[in-house]
């Protein structure tokens, strides 16, 4: 599945300069049967499979040494809600060692043996954690020194400040009968980033009444 979409746009020219490097390893490849069993039936009983705690771990042994800093993440929709906090510490650090799951889930005792930090995209379940990876490693690449040009720094955007952003606008002036908003014609700064922060504001409480809250302090 990977590179996938992040071999493409800005996250793929990115790894075509070696802003950033994926290192992809197949966990059935460090499996020993002769069938390279990576799961076996839930203890207890009950639907699915469970990825093995010896396979999976011998996967993440080979690929990160137990001295090895980075975090270690697993995609589980039960893992804590991914932010944009999360992403800039993320792309601010070593790298990221991150497990992908399939199957019913993990044996537990691997996430604890070998400190993994789950992680979860958002409350709905995928058919597995290669897709939520891929969301974490754009969302962190895209704010890697040089992958972004200076005019788009990830500064000004939604969540930076806490904030859903504000409406943009480009031309023509009128499109379908509706006018781009004059005060963003009007040439005068100061008014410009006041509406802009009115909008954000009102934007964010009305959709997201959670993060306004975060915002004001109140959680
Ligand atoms: N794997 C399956 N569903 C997921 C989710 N919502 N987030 C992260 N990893 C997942």
């Amino acid at each position: 599945m990977f590179p996938g979409p992040l071999g493409a746009s800005l996250a793929g020219r990115a790894l075509e300069r070696g802003l950033w490097s994926l290192d992809v390893r197949d966990i059935r490849a460090v499996a020993t049967d002769r069938h390279r069993t990576v799961d076996d039936t839930p203890s207890g009983g009950g639907l699915g499979m469970v990825l093995k705690a010896d396979v999976l771990a011998a996967a993440i042994d080979a690929a990160a040494p137990a001295d090895d800093l980075r975090p270690r993440l697993l995609m589980s929709p039960r893992g804590a809600p991914l932010d944009q906090a999360r992403v800039r510490a993320l792309a601010a650090g070593p790298g990221a060692l991150v497990v992908c799951g399939r199957f019913e889930g993990v044996d537990q005792r691997v996430i604890d043996g070998r400190g993994l930090e789950e992680v979860s995209i958002g409350d709905y379940v995928l058919s597995g954690g290669e897709l939520a990876a891929m969301v974490v490693l754009d969302a962190a690449v895209r704010l890697l020194p040089g992958v972004m040009g200076k005019e788009a720094s990830g500064e000004d955007e939604s969540f930076s400040h806490g904030l859903l952003e504000y409406p943009h606008y480009t031309r023509p002036a009128v499109w379908e009968g509706r006018a781009v908003p004059d005060v963003l014609v009007s040439g005068d700064h100061a008014r410009i980033a006041r509406w802009r922060r009115e909008q954000a504001e009102a934007l964010t409480q009305a959709r997201r009444p959670d993060l306004w809250r975060k915002l004001k302090g109140e959680d």
